[in-house]
């Protein structure tokens, strides 16, 4: 099971980057805590920044290849942009969580338009770096459901399997 976090443009500079907007966090730290919160729920989260917009098309086409069950994204100011990268979204069929920082909706204008929100599943803005958890959270329960009521279902697996000799 995996999860792919993407961050598009100028999210590796975040730390520095107007942190009365984004906050103090960097992107390595947000990033391994989302592996870390992944591994503990027994999902690997891969992440990706690109700067370039081909490069993030690249990314998503591999990710459908590679079997990526959920994407969250932060694409950056290419979120108002970019329909390459919506359809590449669309063309790989992963479902995903679009995610800003800043809450896009109080700033300028042109920020309110999205290119992704109408066939995203989720959108998370304005919840600082914490939106990235609270994304993977919801992706993880949806990648890795409970496969039956049963508390130990790997149990209830090897009796039926034995039954079954
Ligand atoms: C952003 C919001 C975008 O408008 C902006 O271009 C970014 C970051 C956010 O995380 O709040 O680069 O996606």
């Amino acid at each position: 099971m995996s999860v792919l976090v993407i961050n598009g443009p100028n999210l590796n500079t975040l730390g520095t980057r107007e942190p009365g907007i984004y906050g103090h966090t960097t992107l390595p730290q947000i990033e391994s805590s989302l592996v870390k919160q992944g591994r503990e729920a027994g999902v690997e989260v891969q992440t990706f920044q690109s700067n370039h917009e081909g490069a993030i098309v690249d990314r998503i086409q591999e990710a459908q290849s590679a079997g990526v069950q959920y994407i969250v994204i932060n694409a950056g100011a290419f979120t108002h942009t970019s329909v390459a990268i919506r359809d590449a979204l669309v063309g790989s069929a992963i479902p995903f969580i679009e995610l800003h920082i800043s809450n896009v909706h109080a700033r300028e204008e042109f920020r309110h338009h999205s290119y992704l929100s109408d066939v995203a599943v989720a959108v998370i803005a304005g919840l600082g770096a914490d939106g990235y958890r609270y994304a993977l959270d919801y992706a993880i329960s949806h990648v890795n459901p409970p496969k039956s009521d049963a508390p130990y279902p790997h149990v209830v697996f090897d009796l039926n399997q034995r039954q079954g000799e």
